[in-house]
């Protein structure tokens, strides 16, 4: 699919996918979403903890590694990121994409995380660690109880339903830690009551400014003693 660079509300760039009229980010502003869903309600909700670890669905760009990476270096968090992504974007391609600039961050670090190698760990810095895997979710295999924080930014499900199915909820609701959540920007119904139905409670959260009202929060409850 031929990818389009464009810009977003808050000066970042996006990728408009024709074929499919789908953005990779909110038009209102990727670097403000990216933030306000990713970081400022999933990462720093676990900040109390020695390691984070986080898994997200659909790297594309690369823009919440970006986002992570600059708030794991300014709240001093040790970040073990995971991630997969089915149809990597080439690096012929990263000229197009000003996230380094808006974030003052070193352009090098950007290229970096584009060009590690794939199924392995890599040390980004000396506090983050980067494994990326070159696969759809669904042949991923993911080990049960390892992650703190999943970030959920596959396209919407009106164009591509099968990304939020209950198969791929339960997977990821066995890969979460008890106490663990997933983020989303999809708010919908019929995906909230998807999320609840593999054992997650769900909460609707304020959504990113100039964007979407809501997002949505999912929690993985801890096991009670009776
Ligand atoms: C909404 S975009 C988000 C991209 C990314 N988080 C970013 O900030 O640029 C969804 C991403 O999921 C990827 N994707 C689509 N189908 C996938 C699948 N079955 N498994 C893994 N990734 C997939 C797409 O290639 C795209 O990069």
């Amino acid at each position: 699919m031929k990818r389009q660079f464009i810009k977003t509300a808050d000066g970042s760039t996006s990728i408009y996918l024709e074929e499919m009229e789908e953005h990779y980010h909110s038009i209102h502003g990727a670097i403000a979403e990216s933030n306000h869903i990713f970081i400022e309600n999933g990462l720093l909700s676990k900040a109390g903890n020695n390691e984070i670890s986080v898994f997200e669905v659909g790297m594309g760009t690369g823009l919440n590694v970006m986002t992570t990476l600059k708030a794991a270096e300014e709240n001093n968090l040790n970040v073990n990121y995971k991630t997969v992504e089915a149809f990597p974007i080439k690096l012929s391609e990263l000229g197009n994409i000003n996230f380094s600039d808006l974030l003052s961050m070193e352009n090098s670090i950007f290229l970096k995380l584009h060009s590690v190698p794939w199924e392995e760990e890599n040390n980004l810095t000396e506090r983050f660690k980067l494994t990326k895997f070159e696969s759809k979710l669904d042949g991923l295999r993911l080990d049960e109880d390892q992650f703190d924080v999943v970030y959920f930014d596959a396209f919407a499900p009106e164009k591509q339903e099968e990304m939020w199915s209950e198969s791929i909820f339960t997977k990821l609701f066995k890969a979460l830690k008890p106490e663990g959540i997933l983020v989303t920007y999809c708010v919908k119904g019929s995906i909230r009551r998807r999320l609840q139905s593999v054992g997650f409670t769900v909460e609707k959260l304020k959504g990113p400014e100039g964007g979407k009202r809501e997002m949505c929060r999912a929690r993985k409850e801890g096991k009670r003693n009776h």
